[in-house]
């Protein structure tokens, strides 16, 4: 399959040769209700890609071309099978998701001629490797409104990505409107790194982009980071939090990338971790948890709680163990699976079923491997989010204007690519793994263009560790297979309005004769 344009590469795939299917004014798409929505995505797809307005018909008309659509509830969840010739073009499902995921696999296909459009003659049977394909948005560090979130969802799910985390606070700004707790929003929201303009989600705007995401097989999954990164917190309720730890990591990065110290009762416009915690031995803290856990997942009909853990460098190890048992027990007590970065696993009180996000190396250090297998030992399962791989905040090459460099340096294409999530985390395979995720940091990230510069196109190498089968499973799961592959998206993503980074990597595709000319 190497040679068809499909990121993620499809789990199977072949040319089985022939005329290919021409697009045309007069193609038809053909679906019923139970298709309606993966009618009209493919729709608008066309659309933006070729510029032609195709019409939807609920049957085919005799000897008409047609691209049809169905879910005809064979195969597993988020299954599809795709057939091309040159009469008709089909997509069958399994479900709603699959439909969709094969409308963004058609959507690839369409490829430019001198003359027309054409989808060449294939043969697709395709599913994920993992039921959890997520993206991390930090809308703490810098805000994003909702049509920017939206934008973002849309981007993700044609990759095949059925996961939004957003990471709704951390030392900078808390970011989501709750009624049992106002004061969040009000003392704590409004200011951003460097200085610029916060702001948070009322609850409808929170609803609008689960109901986005939901429109694109998205689940949102929310994340309140604790005990660590609640500089925000201190400032709505000073009395649930401890005063600023000024380690010599926080003085450092202070000293290289600017801002100031963080201060008790001023807002937190740097970049330094770690240094904010809430009081573990209160019980007001657990007051404040009960009800901040209970609302947001009153918020949210997904199944997950994401509750953080992350860089709690502030607290002792006794107290950060402590405080995990019973943060994940109320975090559990909502009816939601808990999820937390991986240093959680060092706490024997983990909530059994608790879901683990290695942010480690893909060549553990420094015993993370050994906090990540704590989450298998206790009942949950991993997400993989290894930090020189998959974080798409860090830069892609040394002269980038965005992105950090803390994880190992810049991240290639090629690392973004060369690494699979059974390999990880030693004694841990398919089985004791949920799902892998690509986060996006935004210390560095102001804009949508800033993030489509940042994300793209690495997040299609995290899609395909995601949704494809294993690293060198065989040739389509090679970095030369992958560049070639991504670089024939080059035109799509172009028409798309995405503003990716063209990698001096990858050979950039451009439409011939219908072209956009070159990409910069
Ligand atoms: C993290 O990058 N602190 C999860």
């Amino acid at each position: 399959m190497s040679l068809l344009p499909l990121v993620p590469a499809p789990a199977h795939a072949s040319s089985p040769g022939g005329a290919p299917f021409r697009l045309s004014s007069g193609t038809a798409i053909v679906g019923d209700a139970n298709a309606a929505d993966a009618v009209a995505a493919l729709r608008t797809l066309i659309q933006r890609r070729t510029g032609l307005r195709l019409s939807s018909v609920g049957a085919a008309g005799p000897g008409a071309p047609t691209l049809a659509l169905e879910i005809d509830r064979v195969g597993r969840a988020e299954s599809y099978r795709l057939r091309a010739d040159t009469a008709s073009v089909t997509v069958a499902a399994a479900d709603a998701a699959g439909l969709f995921y094969g409308v963004q696999s058609l959507g690839q296909l369409i490829t430019a001629t001198d003359a027309d459009w054409v989808i060449p003659a294939v043969q697709i049977d395709d599913e994920p490797r993992f039921a959890y394909r997520g993206v991390m948005l930090d809308v703490a560090r810098h805000f994003f409104d909702v049509d920017t979130v939206r934008a973002y969802i849309e981007r993700a799910a044609a990759l095949k990505f059925n996961v939004l985390h957003l990471h709704l606070t951390d030392d900078q700004g808390w970011r989501l409107q709750l009624r049992s707790r106002p004061a969040l929003t009000d003392r704590a929201s409004s200011t951003a790194i460097g200085g610029d303009r916060g702001g948070y989600y009322t609850q409808n705007e929170y609803r609008e982009i689960i109901a986005h995401a939901a429109a694109h097989h998205m689940t949102v999954v929310p994340e309140i980071d604790l005990p660590g990164h609640t500089h925000a917190v201190s400032l709505a309720y000073p009395e649930l939090c401890e005063p600023p730890v000024l380690s010599e990591h926080v003085r450092e990065v202070v000293r290289e990338y600017g801002g100031d110290l963080p201060t008790s009762g001023a807002p937190y416009e740097g970049m330094a971790v770690g240094f904010s915690s809430l009081k573990i031995h209160d019980e007001a803290t657990y007051a404040f948890l009960a009800d901040v856990l209970g609302e947001v997942a009153a918020l949210t009909p997904g199944p997950y709680l994401h509750i953080g853990g992350d860089e709690a460098l502030g607290t002792s190890a006794a107290d950060y163990a402590e405080f995990i048992g019973r943060a994940t027990a109320l975090a559990a007590a909502t009816g939601k699976t808990p999820i937390t970065w991986h240093e959680a696993g060092a706490s024997a009180a983990l909530a059994p079923g608790t879901i683990g996000q290695y942010w480690g190396f893909v060549s553990p250090t420094d015993g993370a491997d050994d906090k990540a297998r704590a989450f298998v030992a206790h009942g949950g399962r991993l997400i993989l989010s290894p930090a020189d791989a998959i974080y798409l905040d860090m830069k892609f090459a040394a002269d980038a204007p965005l992105g950090l460099t803390w994880a190992r340096g810049v991240t290639s294409g090629q690392r973004a690519y060369e690494w699979d999530a059974a390999a990880v985390v030693p004694g841990i395979d398919d089985s004791g793994i949920l799902g892998v995720e690509a986060p996006l940091w935004t210390e560095t990230v102001r804009t949508l263009d800033d993030m489509d510069a940042l994300a793209f196109p690495r997040i299609a190498a995290a899609a395909e560790a995601a949704w494809s089968p294993p690293w060198k499973a065989s040739e389509d799961r090679t970095w030369d297979s992958f560049r070639a592959r991504v670089g024939d998206l080059g035109p799509l993503w172009a028409r798309l309005g995405i503003h990716f980074t063209a990698l001096p990597e990858i050979d950039w595709a451009t439409d011939g004769a219908r072209g956009d000319g070159e990409y910069s």
